[in-house]
Formats: structure tokens, C-alpha cells, sequence
């Protein structure tokens, strides 16, 4: 990498993972952006880890041939299932979701109680759990499959999406939970149910979103690449270039990313990715 704007690469199962290009573009608005949904071959929170890391390095290779000098692996399943996997495939350094939430979880929880939310895949890959115990923290994980369709379907703000996370929070407090009090949201869908898990969870619990830590976590790694200097600084204040690459639908892309992302999308292509 040079000293100059460096071209970032973010990989998701779909759409989710616009969060986290979302908290990526709020925080490091110097750089350019390359984003890969394989929707196509959506949900990744279903399928097994051989499945996940064959699609995750298949992604992870076009990314580095179009040009990406970072990669942020922005789905939850595939950094919870495969990270290993695609950063002994990159060539270039790779930043996964999971460590970010963590360490964000470990910061803001005093009684070292935390509850993880996610898909099936990673609460039964247990990867958060191993992050946290890693930094002395107790957690209990939760799978909440029904979530990912609700927020898809743009129920966010909806009853009947509020009662399946009233049930599946009641499930994720029990059994010596009461007292956690961090929520980590391990899941890219999960930030548009912000406010509405803020109102189900218990009141004395903070929301750990892991979009927001890895956009730090990110900023933090180009620091240390990207010193900074005054001609680099001015490359740096264009404004960001963004490029969608979609293995399915363009027009779904657009149309259902724009939530995600929260403006509009241009500029999506279509890509065949071979078995
Ligand atoms: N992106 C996935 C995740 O963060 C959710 C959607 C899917 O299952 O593919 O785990």
C-alpha cells in the first residue's frame, strides 16, 4: 500500500453488510470503496462452514483482482465460520467483525456478562463466545434466524418483528443472564433493529453494535499504513468512490440496499461467479 487513498474491499452474504460499509463511509470518508454482496447465493446464516468459505474466498479473490488493498469481512457468518480460511487466501490484510464487536463488548461491560445475537451459523461456530471468554468475559449466544427475513422484508419498525425479538431476547436473558449487561448484535441486519431492541432489551444494557467497532478497528489498521502527511491528507479529502458488485439481481440490489445504506445506490454490477 502506498501513501496515498487506499481502495477498500467489504464482503457480505448481501445487503447487510451496507452497515458496515455505512459506519465504514461516516468514519473514514478518505478512502474508496469496493463492495461485494453475493446475493445470489444468500443466506449464509444457514450453511455449513465448507460451503461458507468456499463463497467467502471466491469473493475475497475478486475483490483483491479489482483492486482492494484492505478487506473488511463485514457478514458476521462468514468472519464467525471462515476468517481463517480467507486470510490464508488474501494477499492483503483482512479485518473480520467478530474481534471488533468483542473488544467493543469487553470495553463497555462492567459485570463481564454479555449477550450475543446473530445467525445460526455463527452462535453454533461459537466464535464470539471464544473472543470474549479470550478477554475474561462470560457470554451467552443466541441464535435469532427469523430476524434476517424481517429486516429484509422491511419490518423493522413493525409488531410482529417486535414480539419475535421480545421472545428471542426473554430466551437470550435467562438461564444466569439476567444481569448481562451488553447486547452484542452479531449480525450485519441487526443495526436497523436499533432502536427497537433498545426499547426490548433491558433497560441497563448497552448495545454493542460491531459495524460501528469494525469501522474503528479499520481506521485504526490504515493508521498504521497510511501515516499521515500533508499530500497525502489532501488526496484523501475527495470524496469517496463507491462500486457495488452483486451476484444477483442489480435492481434488487439497489432497491433493497438503499435501506442498508441509507442513500441511494448507483453504479451495481452484476457478477457470474463460477462453482
Ligand atoms: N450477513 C449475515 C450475517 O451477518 C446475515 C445474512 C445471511 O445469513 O446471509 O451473519
Amino acid at each position: 500500500m502506498t501513501l496515498r487513498r487506499s481502495t477498500i474491499g467489504v464482503f457480505d452474504s448481501g445487503f447487510g453488510g451496507l452497515t458496515v460499509l455505512k459506519a465504514l463511509l461516516e468514519l473514514i470518508p478518505g478512502a474508496d470503496y469496493l463492495y461485494f454482496g453475493d446475493t445470489a447465493r444468500l443466506p449464509y446464516g444457514s450453511k455449513s462452514v465448507e460451503t461458507v468459505a468456499r463463497y467467502a474466498v471466491e469473493a475475497a479473490h475478486y475483490l483483491e483482482a479489482h483492486g482492494a488493498e484492505l478487506l473488511v469481512i463485514a457478514c458476521n457468518t462468514a468472519t464467525a465460520l471462515a476468517l481463517d480460511r480467507i486470510k490464508a487466501a488474501a494477499h492483503v490484510p483482512v479485518v473480520g467483525v467478530v474481534e471488533p464487536g468483542a473488544e467493543a463488548a469487553a470495553s463497555v461491560s462492567k459485570n463481564k456478562r454479555v449477550v450475543v445475537i446473530g445467525t445460526e451459523a455463527t452462535v453454533s461456530s461459537h466464535a464470539y463466545r471464544k473472543a470474549l471468554e479470550a478477554r475474561g468475559l462470560d457470554a451467552q449466544e443466541k441464535a435469532c434466524p427469523l430476524l434476517v427475513p424481517l429486516v429484509e422484508e422491511g419490518w423493522v419498525e413493525h409488531a410482529v418483528t417486535e414480539q419475535v425479538a421480545r421472545i428471542y431476547l426473554d430466551e437470550a436473558f435467562a438461564h444466569g443472564f439476567h444481569d448481562a449487561d451488553a447486547l452484542v448484535l452479531g449480525c450485519t441486519h441487526y443495526p436497523l433493529l436499533k432502536p427497537m431492541l433498545r426499547r426490548v432489551a433491558p433497560a441497563h444494557v448497552s448495545i454493542v453494535d460491531s459495524a460501528e467497532s469494525t469501522a474503528h478497528a479499520v481506521a485504526a489498521h490504515l493508521q498504521t499504513l497510511l501515516p499521515a502527511s500533508p499530500a497525502a491528507d489532501e488526496e484523501r479529502r475527495a470524496l469517496p468512490r463507491l462500486k457495488f458488485f452483486a451476484t444477483d439481481s442489480v435492481e434488487k440490489f439497489r432497491r433493497l440496499g438503499e435501506r442498508f445504506l441509507g442513500h441511494t445506490i448507483e453504479g451495481v454490477q452484476h457478477v457470474d461467479l463460477k462453482e
